[in-house]
């Protein structure tokens, strides 16, 4: 396997799937259209929600895409671990009532092992528990290694996401060496540790969910695939961390040289530089795709995220407006893949540094209120605490 550019990983697979009849489209909106289930895109199916159940007729039964996607969930987590990002991208192969399991494995692996030369030692599927058939496929036709198939459980091994197709999914973990391992004799994909890294997974997609726990049989059998373009890079570069692939490492380097202040020197100025990274990444896409910063829905996300920030560029000790510039870079390291972003640059900056000033101003008043408050405690002999 060699060193691959994060751009030049997501055109190899987008051409791979090409070559297997697939029609690429680019990246839909992170804003979910006529769908009023979901705030923003969290995975490449949701574009595509409405093929799957057969409520909309696909353009071609095969598609495959690279999708913008914002999870927020974990975004207190942002910065501090290798894996949090709020924006990533997820790269996808579907199938509606097309093919299934027999061909979009032996797809996978190939594309894993022949296009990307990912030695196959490295790589480990699992199944859920009952699907024998995903086993067989994995043993028979393919040739992994008994002993390197998992079966696991629905928490594990089966996908949905509320209301919609959903079904078992298998699994491909990467194993990043035992040195990120607990060393348990168990230790195996599934495991909590940080040793196996799950990059890709295949969703037999055959089931609708209510979104309250029941399931009806769909009328035909889907595959959803993801495979995050971050996480694939990081096992690509040989490196443990998103923020050290290479687009969104040039990302945090324009921070920490408008910061001064170098990476990996302080781990409490390097949260705020991943954090810093990872937001603009977010915000520019978001205000690319028309979003507005506002007080409620998506426009709350998307001022959640420039002022955090923001805030985290005021303890870098970044003084005055400075968004705009990283967003330029963020625009200039996705500059093949979305030209639009550069198309839009002056606005994105512009509503990003307006939101940016608007966080100032509150701070500078806040700030003005609590020197108010101080003094006048202070006046009436109330400034020391007291049991
Ligand atoms: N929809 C599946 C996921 O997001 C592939 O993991």
């Amino acid at each position: 396997m060699e060193w691959t550019s994060l751009n030049d990983l997501r055109e190899s697979y987008l051409k791979f799937f090409e070559s297997k009849g697939h029609l690429l489209h680019k990246s839909y909106s992170l804003v979910p259209e006529n769908d009023k289930t979901l705030l923003l895109i969290v995975a490449g199916m949701a574009p595509l929600k409405k093929y799957f159940t057969g409520e909309l007729t696909p353009p071609r039964r095969r598609m495959t895409t690279c999708q913008k996607c914002i999870r927020t969930n974990d975004i207190e987590n942002v910065g501090y671990t290798a894996r949090h990002g709020t924006f990533f991208e997820m790269l996808g192969n579907f199938s509606f009532g097309d093919y299934f399991k027999e061909e979009a494995l032996p797809w996978a692996w190939e594309y894993l092992t022949e296009v990307l030369k990912i030695p196959e030692e490295k790589l480990w599927p699992s199944v859920y528990e009952k699907d024998d058939e995903a086993y067989s496929i994995w043993k028979d036709k393919i040739g992994v290694r008994e002993d390197h198939i998992v079966r696991l459980g629905k928490e594990d091994n089966f996908w949905e996401l509320g209301a919609g197709a959903c079904g078992p999914c298998s699994e491909i973990y990467f194993d990043r060496g035992e040195k990120y391992g607990c060393g348990k004799p168990t230790c195996k994909p599934g495991c909590d540790c940080d040793r196996y890294m799950e990059i890709w997974n295949n969703v037999f997609s055959q089931f609708e969910s209510d979104g309250e726990g029941h399931y009806t049989e769909l009328k035909s059998k889907n595959i959803d695939t993801g495979m995050g373009l971050e996480r694939l890079a990081c096992v690509m570069q040989g490196v443990d961390n998103m923020f050290e692939v290479d687009t969104i490492q040039n990302i945090l380097k324009a921070i920490s040289d408008r910061a001064k202040v170098k990476y990996k020197d302080n781990p409490k100025s390097d949260v705020s530089l991943r954090i810093i990274a990872d937001h603009s990444r977010a915000s520019a896409f978001l205000i690319g795709d028309g979003v507005m910063p506002s007080n409620e829905g998506r426009g709350y996300v998307l001022r959640r995220l420039l002022r955090r920030a923001c805030r985290h560029g005021r303890l870098l000790g970044i003084e005055g407006a400075f968004l705009g510039d990283i967003i330029e870079v963020v625009a200039h390291e996705n500059l093949t893949a979305y030209p639009e972003l550069t198309e839009k640059l002056d606005y994105i900056k512009k509503i990003a540094v307006m939101e940016e000033e608007r966080f100032d101003a509150t701070v500078e008043s806040g700030m003005n209120v609590l020197d108010q408050l101080t003094a006048e405690a202070k006046k009436n002999g109330k400034d020391k605490t007291r049991n």
